[in-house]
């Protein structure tokens, strides 16, 4: 198998702050994640593209970056199977699969990242999540030393979580993943700004409708480094939502099944006055408060204190604690951004 030591991860992290990891491993195969040395009494970090990590220190705990390749179709009488790598580009798959007329992934166009760490916080955009077409995944276990496939349902998905965050956390590998697309589509036009689109648009028009979406309110890392997203949208109950749209009647939000509700947290932070915000080289994103931004900094304390300054105006002016969907990694190992202390003035 594939491995480094001493290995700069400057280029793998869409912040591009500075970190080495003194051993990264590459497995591309059953017969590598076999051959990788038992961690489970040390500190480990799995990475997909680094486009949704901080690296928080100049060192970071082992790497494993799962290469698996591949994509396979089977054309089904009324829909198709298909079956990933996990160390498949995301907006590659997308790609490909509309270039074969496999549709259903459209609104996802775009997303950084890998198709390995998709499931992980069930990446969703534009009224359509992941979990909506993906049918198993296939998942190495350290423990026993073999692949278990877990069905939708065992992934237990939910907005930006899964079992693989909670239960399986750090037990395991996502080797590949399988969705299914029923042939009979129809445009998923739900979300603000897709619904100017006419419901006969094909799913061509859909993509490019998305990517120009997200090119005029996300800034491209390779232009200007960020993790999409820093937090996730809040979801609060009822009380707290009409305590709050009693006083901000223009504030949106999205009614989940479960009757609670889920508010943005872009629009928090913008009415905090935090839109364009910049302090130490980082700054909030001018044009998506929800994204956090890196001008200059090559060091990943300048954006956790940026967000904690983030975290704790929302907290004063709404009363709603604002957590990352961004992780963070120090030499120790993923931390909890609360238990993050940062020494900082302002
Ligand atoms: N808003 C503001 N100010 C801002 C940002 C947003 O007022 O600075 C308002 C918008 O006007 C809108 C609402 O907040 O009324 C929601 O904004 P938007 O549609 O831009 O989406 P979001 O909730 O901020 C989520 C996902 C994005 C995904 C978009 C589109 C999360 C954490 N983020 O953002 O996902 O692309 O919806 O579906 O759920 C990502 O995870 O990295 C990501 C980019």
């Amino acid at each position: 198998m594939e491995s480094r030591h001493q290995f700069s991860l400057d280029k793998s992290n869409s912040f591009s702050v500075k970190s080495v990891c003194s051993t990264i491993y590459f497995p591309k195969s059953v017969a590598d994640l076999k051959q990788l040395p038992d961690l489970s009494s040390s500190h480990f970090y799995i990475l997909g593209e680094g486009s949704n990590t901080l690296f928080v220190e100049r060192k970071t705990p082992t790497i494993i970056k799962p290469n698996f390749r591949g994509i396979t179709v089977s054309d089904m009488a009324s829909y198709y199977v298909v079956r990933v790598g996990a160390g498949e580009n995301w907006h590659e798959l997308v790609c490909t699969c509309l270039a074969k007329n496999i549709r259903g992934l459209e609104n996802l166009a775009l997303i950084p990242g890998s198709v390995g760490a998709a499931p992980v916080q069930n990446i969703g955009a534009y009224g359509v999540e992941f979990s909506d077409f993906c049918t198993q995944v296939k998942w190495f276990e350290f423990s026993s030393q073999t692949i278990k496939v877990l069905t939708n349902d065992d992934c237990r998905f939910s907005y930006r979580n899964s079992i693989f965050k909670q239960n399986l956390y750090n037990k395991g590998i996502i080797t590949e993943v399988e969705f299914s697309f029923p042939k009979a589509w129809r445009a998923n036009l739900s979300y603000a700004g897709l619904n100017e689109l006419e419901q006969s648009s094909t799913a061509e028009q859909v993509m490019k409708k998305v990517i120009s979406l997200r090119q005029k309110k996300l800034p491209d890392p390779n232009k200007l480094p960020n993790a999409g997203s820093f937090f996730k949208n809040p979801i609060v109950n009822e009380q707290t939502y009409t305590k709050l749209k009693t006083l901000h009647p223009n504030m949106p939000f999205y009614p989940q099944n479960n009757g609670q509700i889920k508010l943005a947290a872009g629009w928090l932070i913008e009415h905090c006055g935090l839109k364009g915000y910049s302090e130490n080289g980082v700054g909030v994103h001018e044009h998506q408060a929800l994204v956090l931004v890196n001008y200059e900094s090559d060091n990943g304390t300048d954006i956790v204190a940026l967000a904690k300054h983030v975290q704790q105006k929302v907290h004063k002016n709404f009363n709603i604690l604002i957590s990352p969907e961004v992780r963070m990694i120090t030499e120790q190992g993923e931390k909890n951004f609360a238990d993050l202390t940062v020494e900082h003035e302002r």
